[in-house]
């Protein structure tokens, strides 16, 4: 028996991945960019074990058994790593044994804070381990084909992952454009505003929106590729205000595209829409951007934010998002830590 255990955090992407071009292989029909966050918080962590005595591949997730051979995507994980160790040589796993798979989240799972992301890069890249398979841009396909945002969790700091212009998907690969040390004092907060499960997942939003929203087709061709190259020299320069400005409105827009989908998909809520009124007048106070807000599919904020602007911003966020479950203390401590994030419940009720 031999086994693999690997912690693969969140990413938040800056600019947003959203509609496929081919659904098996998880082909995106644009670039996305996003920041990894550190391993101390938002992790997946992944213990997969091969054994001669094992009947079946089985899988369980927070303790709970999920049906393996009823997940393609975990099957197509599993197939593409086979395929790699044979191309690599590797004869590390006979290919006769099965692997039992147990993952945790210490977040909450599916409620937007891309629970897969995390978890599918840790799923492939532990059995990269076990499989003795280098990371590479290979193997972030692999990743891609579990969860398309999952390839960005593969590498650390700021990640682009690449469309792709082939029809196999193997250039829709993701690369690193700088690490996280480039830009040591980016820091990400998270405003829990709700952790429930989001109603319409992902992949069924994104395929809703490719077949019925008209704007999806000016964003992904006269806006994004814009944006890419405007963001990857912003962090090239550490040009926060640019960097704020193309995320925020790049979460704008892809919330007007789910808005645009028809039946709408409505992700954000009261509380979301208060958070972005708050970070703008607050940025205004500023007299330039001092934090950025992000939303992916839920209702839950990422707030970019330099680090010698985090006490001041949590603070006004406590007196105008007054909440018991606060906790500005032990995020204060954390300060040392390059891009801590840290989750803090806000109260709707407030
Ligand atoms: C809004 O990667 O979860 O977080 O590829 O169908 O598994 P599937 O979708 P998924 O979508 C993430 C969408 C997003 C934006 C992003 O992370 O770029």
């Amino acid at each position: 028996m031999i086994s693999a255990t690997c912690v693969a955090p969140v990413n938040i992407a800056l600019i947003k991945y959203w509609g496929k071009r081919h659904e098996d292989l998880i082909l995106p029909v644009n670039d996305s960019i996003s920041m990894t966050l550190s391993t101390d918080e938002l992790c997946a962590k992944t213990t997969v074990t091969a054994s001669e005595s094992f009947e079946t591949n089985r899988m369980w997730l927070n303790g709970e058994e999920v049906p393996f051979e009823g997940s393609p995507r975990l099957q197509r994980c599993l197939k593409e790593v086979h395929r790699l160790a044979v191309a690599n040589g590797s004869q590390k796993v006979p290919p006769s044994w099965k692997i039992h798979i147990a993952s945790v989240n210490n977040f909450p799972t599916a409620a937007g804070l891309a629970s897969s992301a995390a978890g599918y890069a840790c799923l492939v890249y532990s059995l990269s381990r076990l499989y003795d398979i280098p990371l590479n841009e290979e193997l972030t396909t692999v990743a891609r084909q579990g969860s398309g945002s999952a390839c960005r969790s593969l590498y650390g700091g700021f990640v682009q992952w690449h469309r792709g212009a082939l029809d196999d998907g193997s250039d829709s690969v993701a690369k690193q454009i700088a690490p996280s040390s480039h830009w040591p004092n980016m820091h990400v907060l998270i405003l829990v505003v709700n952790d429930e499960r989001k109603k319409t997942a992902s992949t069924k939003g994104m395929q809703q929106a490719v077949k019925t929203s008209q704007l999806i087709k000016h964003r992904v061709d006269k806006v994004v590729p814009e944006r890419i190259t405007q963001l990857r020299e912003a962090i090239a320069n550490h040009d926060f205000q640019t960097f704020a400005e193309i995320t925020m409105k790049d979460s704008n827009q892809f919330h007007a595209i789910a808005l645009d989908t028809f039946p709408p998909c409505v992700y954000m809520n009261d509380v979301s829409h208060r958070i972005v009124s708050f970070i703008h007048d607050y940025n205004e106070i500023m007299g330039g951007y001092h934090a950025a807000y992000t939303f992916d599919a839920g209702p839950n904020a990422c707030l970019y934010v330099l680090e010698e602007n985090v006490p001041h911003l949590l603070d006004a966020i406590q007196k105008v998002f007054p909440s018991d479950s606060f906790d500005s203390d032990t995020y204060l401590r954390g300060l040392s830590v390059p891009k801590v994030d840290k989750s803090h419940k806000i109260d709707p009720a407030q």
